[in-house]
């Protein structure tokens, strides 16, 4: 069975990607079968992964058919790239942004549209082990749709105070309009990761603090991201498994994963 996991914060540019991409590589490390569905017209992660398996393979990677296409022919599985061994990307482009407007022609109810990502899903859960899906950071059908299919919502935090509001913001959303509303039938919140904005100053400190006492200290990952100048290049190079600096970066996912998955092992 497929445990489903979005990295999430109303807050923009706070690390969602570079933490789901990056735990998506540690557990097709780990040799779990594992699928990165994006959901964001930016298509961040697709352009990572996509960079990473050119430097895997040596070779130039594009992609036929965007996902907005295979969602309108009804058939997206043919969209889904390798990346390596047990790692699969479900690749997004700018004309995703069109979907929220295409759902309103398929289907008249919101409660219903929001139902349809997580059926289209649903026939992929024997094959992948984890499902991770990367959301643009506004409120839309597209997260909406997203955190209806979540197993575990992991609240991404970094150490400002506008990431906190937004970490709360989003808690608030999560039981009052998934759930409440739209009866989001498996989602739970694995925990709030914090990631660091200058390694462990005092702005770090009096966030951490701050969010311990809103969230709860047994909600945090004691596992923390620390502010890598690494994981920025791996925007323009990929990921790479080269040196000390990307070594350096796999450790912590490693913590970041074995917490993950023992947090997600005790609910
Ligand atoms: N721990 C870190 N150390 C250094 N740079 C980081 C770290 N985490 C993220 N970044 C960089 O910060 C920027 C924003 O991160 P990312 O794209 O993951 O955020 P996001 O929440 O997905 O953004 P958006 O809301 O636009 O989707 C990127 O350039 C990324 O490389
Ligand atoms: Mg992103």
């Amino acid at each position: 069975m497929t445990t489903v996991l979005t990295f999430s914060n109303f807050k923009g540019g706070t690390g969602k990607t570079t933490n789901s991409t990056m735990t998506g590589i540690e557990l097709s490390r780990r040799g779990h079968k594992t699928l990165l569905i994006d959901l964001d017209p930016q298509a961040n992660a697709t352009n990572l992964y996509l960079k990473t398996k050119e430097n895997e393979s040596g070779e130039l990677v594009t992609f036929e058919q965007t996902l907005m296409a295979g969602i309108r022919s009804g058939d997206i599985k043919s969209t889904i790239i390798n990346v390596f061994k047990n790692l699969d990307v479900l690749p997004s482009s700018a004309d995703f942004a069109l979907y929220p407007r295409y759902m309103e022609s398929v289907r008249k109810d919101y409660s219903e549209r929001v139902k349809y990502l997580s059926e289209l899903i649903a026939p992929w859960k024997d094959e992948y082990d984890y499902i991770l899906i990367d959301v643009p950071p506004t409120i839309s059908l597209i997260t909406d749709s997203a955190l209806y299919a979540t197993d575990y919502a992991v609240i991404v935090l970094q150490t400002q105070e506008r990431s906190l509001q937004g970490a709360e913001a989003f808690i608030q959303y999560l039981q009052e309009t998934l759930v409440n509303q739209f009866h989001a039938p498996t989602l739970d919140v694995a925990g709030i990761l914090p990631v660091l904005l200058k390694n462990g100053a005092p702005v770090d400190l009096s966030t951490l603090s701050k969010a311990e006492k809103m969230f709860g200290k047994e909600n945090m990952f004691q596992t923390t991201i620390k502010n890598m100048e690494r994981l920025k290049r791996y925007d323009v190079t990929g990921v790479t498994f080269k040196d000390q600096f990307d070594r350096a970066v796999q450790a912590v996912y490693k913590k970041v994963v074995d917490e993950l998955l023992k947090r997600i092992s005790e609910e």
